[in-house]
């Protein structure tokens, strides 16, 4: 099988940067699972089926209409990187990724990137749930107010308006939601090696992913 570097951990912890640039060093594919959250709780939305609907949105997700070819990534066909961004899609996507129905209906189209030359993931169950048998795991994080500053940071690079406190706040509660759910809580696996960046850099920490990897 294609190696696997899954990388795990809390929101706006940095870890699509990372995981993206890592791949990007190895030439490896890469997968942001939660984009296919965020994608499920948009197409949800745009065809009325509530985010509590479990059976229907499990369906739904089974049959996702979803291309991510060409680098971009297209819901019936139109271009959604930047609408699955919202705060309110995020919300949508820990609401339906907290029903088992669409987590298992999004097991087999996870495994499906796992292609060579290899795949680096980054989510919350990577490790734990979609690739047991990783070749390397990590649980990328940072403490919440690092986590709030850089979200912060970033908004307000785009222009958008930003309140520092309610960052934070928002941050703290999607990881408790996140953490206390009963199915794929966002937790440390024992065998995942933990990485604080908190102090550090992007480019350090993917160095020491790659550092890892190579060992
Ligand atoms: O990582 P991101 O902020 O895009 O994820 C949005 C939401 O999707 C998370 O808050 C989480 O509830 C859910 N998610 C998940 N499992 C994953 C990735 C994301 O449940 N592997």
């Amino acid at each position: 099988l294609p190696p696997v570097i899954a990388i795990d951990g809390p929101s706006a912890s940095g870890k699509g940067t990372v995981a993206a640039r890592v791949a990007e060093r190895l030439g490896f594919h890469y997968l942001d699972s939660g984009s296919l959250y965020r994608l499920l709780a948009l197409h949800a939305k745009q065809r009325g089926i509530d985010w509590s609907d479990e059976p229907g949105l499990a369906a739904a997700a089974a049959a996702l209409p979803v291309d991510f070819s060409c680098g971009g990534m297209r819901l019936d066909g139109i271009e959604a990187g930047n609408i699955i961004r919202s705060e309110e899609i995020g919300i949508g996507a820990s609401r339906v990724g907290a029903l088992p129905a669409v987590r298992e209906a999004l097991l087999a189209r996870q495994r499906a990137f796992r292609c060579l030359p290899g795949l680096v993931t980054d989510g919350r169950d990577m490790g734990s749930v979609v690739f047991p048998d990783a070749t390397l795991k990590v649980y990328l994080t940072a403490s919440a107010e690092c986590r709030a500053e850089r979200r912060h940071k970033q908004l307000i690079e785009k222009g958008e308006s930003a309140n520092l406190p309610q960052i934070l706040h928002d941050i703290v509660e999607r990881d408790a939601r996140d953490a206390a759910r009963p199915v794929a809580p966002l937790r440390q696996e024992p065998d995942a090696l933990l990485l604080d960046t908190t102090a550090l850099a992007i480019d350090q920490a993917v160095d020491q992913v790659l550092g890892w990897f190579a060992a």
